[in-house]
């Protein structure tokens, strides 16, 4: 657990605000990849994920996120808003990366809708320093809704970024359909954004092999099970060599946390990566949003996943 120090808030757009956090006896923080978030306490006592803003190489020792206040928010946003100035000290976990950039891609294709923007610019900042082949691809409502604009304008930067303003010509929209339609080998697609943003890319990636994209959600999309929906199975703990029941309408964290085991938990939504475990991943029903098709071989994020049988072993 890290306490960190609000250095600077900034107003992005109407909705949004971005938060600058530094060690507070002007320390190193802990190192990060481009694509990862940190978890942050909220005054409430609660722990939200946020992407990291800046690549590595540019956070001049600070952790940039962005947080854009949610009509529907569940405490996260409006706290954050509200009643975190400047000056303030904030719990924060140290960085966790489930959005990793792709090794060996010949050319990456980074496409952001709206908040989504953050892990994106990370990577997008990461990859010109590597000198790697990317595009940049930011959709917005209008140019008063697209944060972190001068980091999109920076003279590196900007011959990567396309922009698609809602309110804009038709000329400068982007037209998913016809960006995605085929699938050339060595392009990765990444894609951050609200839930029927991301819809409308997969739709339109529906060429792309699964191992090609990579997705990073704000929400569980709807239509998901509940975690707790399911049958009853049995978790296998490994190491301890003890089993314990999980009932239909219980999930695996709820029932491990019956018999004293505390699993840290954060979205519970399968999002953020804090209840992973290793296990036999292929005896997983996974319902995550936050592991890779080959992490899930060994891996299973326990707020939300269940078994696909009578039972799952994990390795606790
Ligand atoms: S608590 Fe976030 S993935 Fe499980």
């Amino acid at each position: 657990m890290l306490t960190l120090r609000v250095e600077r808030i900034t107003r992005q757009t109407p909705d949004i605000l971005a938060f600058e956090l530094v060690h507070p006896w002007g320390r190193a923080l802990p190192g990060y990849e481009a694509g990862a978030h940190v978890e942050v306490w909220m005054p409430g006592g609660f722990a939200r994920p946020y992407s990291l803003a800046a690549a590595p190489d540019r956070s001049r020792g600070r952790y940039l996120i962005g947080v854009k206040r949610e009509a529907a928010s569940r405490g996260g946003s409006a706290a954050m808003h509200e009643r975190v100035k400047e000056g303030d000290l904030i719990c924060a976990s140290s960085p966790r990366n489930t959005f990793p950039i792709a090794n060996g891609a010949r050319h990456h294709l980074l496409l952001a809708g709206g908040i989504g923007l953050t892990p994106l610019l990370a990577m997008a900042e990461a990859l010109l320093e590597a000198g790697e082949a990317f595009t940049l691809c930011v959709f917005a409502r209008s140019t008063g809704h697209l944060a972190f604009a001068g980091a999109l304008n920076e003279p590196g930067l900007a011959p990567h970024v396309r922009l698609h303003l809602d309110d804009g010509t038709p000329e400068q929209k982007i037209d998913l359909v016809r960006l995605l339609a085929e699938h050339e080998p060595g392009r990765h697609l990444y894609l951050c954004g609200p839930g029927g943003f991301m819809a409308a890319v997969r739709r339109a990636a529906s060429a792309w092999p699964e191992d090609s994209i990579h997705a990073e959600f704000f929400a569980a999309p709807e239509g998901g099970d509940a975690a707790s929906a399911g049958k009853a199975f049995s978790l296998e703990l490994t190491r301890s060599n003890i089993r314990v029941p999980v009932a239909s309408g219980q999930s695996a964290v709820e029932a491990l946390h019956e018999v004293g085991i505390v699993i840290p938990v954060s979205c519970e939504q399968g999002l953020c990566g804090t209840c992973v475990v290793d296990a036999e991943g292929e005896q997983a029903e996974h319902r995550d949003h936050c592991l890779t098709t080959s992490e899930r071989h060994r891996r299973v994020a326990l707020c939300c996943s269940r078994a696909r049988g009578d039972s799952l072993a994990v390795h606790l």
